[in-house]
């Protein structure tokens, strides 16, 4: 872990004064696929079925995820870390919260959708344990790009312990 990111502070719930903080990342991380305002608005208002929390660094917004919360399954919605801050151990933290939080809420399963060309983030959810249960092939256009589809078991099939961290 850097230095430099030694005062962080991860899972306040995120609110409707960060969405212009929110749209401004998503331009930056999401080249085709960011989220609009009204989009976020939206997932906002979803509550408390989605689950929205944020990471941050002196104060300042730096990164988010969130959950759809719908029993046996929970599915990771989004996870981001400002370009200036990736590399330090922080979206990991942000998806092993996520694993928390979906196994409190009575979870058997956390799932997600990636693109097959997001190297850093296959490489961050395969880390976390996730595996690939399924391809959708050319789902995300433009351009052609599969989706994978990951899972992480969040419950041991035989007593219902948790067999991750976080
Ligand atoms: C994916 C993302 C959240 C990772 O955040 P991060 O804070 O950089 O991740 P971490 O530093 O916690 O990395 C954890 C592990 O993930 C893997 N990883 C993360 N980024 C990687 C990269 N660019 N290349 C290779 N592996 C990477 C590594 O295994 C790393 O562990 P290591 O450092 O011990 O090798 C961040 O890169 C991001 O916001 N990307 C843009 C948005 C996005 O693509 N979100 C995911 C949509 S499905």
């Amino acid at each position: 872990m850097s230095p430099s990111v030694t005062d962080h502070v991860v899972g306040r719930a995120l609110s409707w004064a960060d969405i212009p903080r929110l749209v401004e990342l998503e331009g930056r991380l999401f080249a085709d696929d960011a989220w609009s305002a009204p989009t976020w608005w939206a997932e906002l208002a979803a509550r408390p079925r989605r689950d929205y929390v944020a990471l941050e660094s002196d104060g300042e917004l730096v990164g988010y995820a969130g959950l759809d919360l719908a029993g046996e399954v929970a599915d990771v919605m989004t996870i981001a870390v400002a370009p200036e801050a990736q590399g330090r151990g922080l979206g990991g933290e942000l998806l092993a919260l996520m694993a928390s939080r979906a196994r409190e809420a009575g979870a058997a399963y956390l799932l997600l959708e990636v693109r097959d060309d997001n190297a850093g983030a296959k490489a961050l959810y395969a880390r976390a344990g996730f595996e690939v249960v399924t391809v959708r092939r050319r789902y995300y256009q433009p351009g052609d790009v599969d989706a994978l589809v990951m899972r992480l078991r969040l419950r041991d099939e035989r007593d219902g312990v948790g067999d991750t961290n976080g």
